[in-house]
């Protein structure tokens, strides 16, 4: 983000190796530079204790993103994983991360899986004052353990609330989906050029995506679901052996 321009980058997880991993990585060396990284939890503290946990005030205008657990597990599995569970519908952190955004009136980049009832998190999106402005998808193979733990996604696939990748596939895939939100406030509503993308247009979106034989998802180069016309980007990650994730 400090690459793309972000003056101020502060990162806040809960997870000790994930911010020893990420202060190693990516956090300025005199660690009072424009990228700093502290353990903090999301969904206990609130948002003024959360700014607090950056060793230099932070600027007032801001943008949230989060990366948040998404899987839709069942609660047995959700004990054994906690860095990847989302609940049983893959939603379980986005109210609180929603919330942070809502607090400073910031716009928003949120994280899910395309199992991870995209319907639903555009609505608790738009409930919250946001309207999703850009869409970024990113393919990649479910992992050994989402794969060993199938039910809660199954289900949502099964109920229409879920969306995988088996095009021509032995084991399925899914897509990462990047929402990219705009804050509106309470109310006010912005006359985007682009239109509107609802819960519905995601869901169309995404099952569009999953008729693609390659990465490039090729199928969304046609028409798109509720003329939305809003930025839209595909995005291949590094093989799995140079990411890291706890
Ligand atoms: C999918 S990983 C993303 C890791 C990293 N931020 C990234 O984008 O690559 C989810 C991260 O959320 C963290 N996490 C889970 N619950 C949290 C909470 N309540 N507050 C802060 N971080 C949390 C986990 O420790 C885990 O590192």
């Amino acid at each position: 983000m400090a690459r793309a321009g972000a003056a101020r980058v502060h990162g806040v997880d809960s997870g000790a190796a994930s911010v020893a991993w990420a202060t190693a990585h990516y956090a300025s060396r005199n660690g009072d530079g424009p990228v700093t990284v502290a353990r903090g939890d999301f969904a206990r503290m609130s948002t003024d204790e959360l700014l607090a946990t950056a060793p230099t005030p932070l600027p007032g205008r801001l943008v949230v993103t989060s990366n948040p657990p998404y899987v839709p597990l069942i609660p047995e599995a959700d004990a054994l994983r906690r860095s990847i569970s989302g609940g049983t519908d893959g939603l379980k952190w986005a109210p609180a991360i929603i919330g942070h955004g809502r607090a400073l009136g910031s716009d928003l980049g949120l994280t899910i899986g395309s199992y991870s009832t995209p319907r639903t998190a555009v609505r608790l999106l738009e409930d919250a004052g946001y309207r999703v402005h850009a869409v970024t998808l990113c393919p990649l193979p479910l992992g050994d353990f989402t794969l060993s733990h199938m039910e809660r996604v199954l289900a949502l696939e099964e109920a229409g609330e879920a969306v995988l990748w088996r095009a021509g596939r032995e084991v399925p895939a899914y897509f990462i989906v990047g929402l990219a939100s705009r804050w509106v406030g309470d109310g006010t509503d912005i006359d985007a050029p682009a239109g509107r993308l609802t819960g519905d247009g995601l869901l169309e979106l995404l099952r569009t995506a999953a008729r693609s034989r390659t990465p490039r998802l090729e199928t969304l180069d046609g028409p798109r679901p509720d003329g939305w016309t809003g930025p839209l980007r595909v995005l291949d990650l590094p093989p799995a052996t140079v990411r890291h994730h706890w």
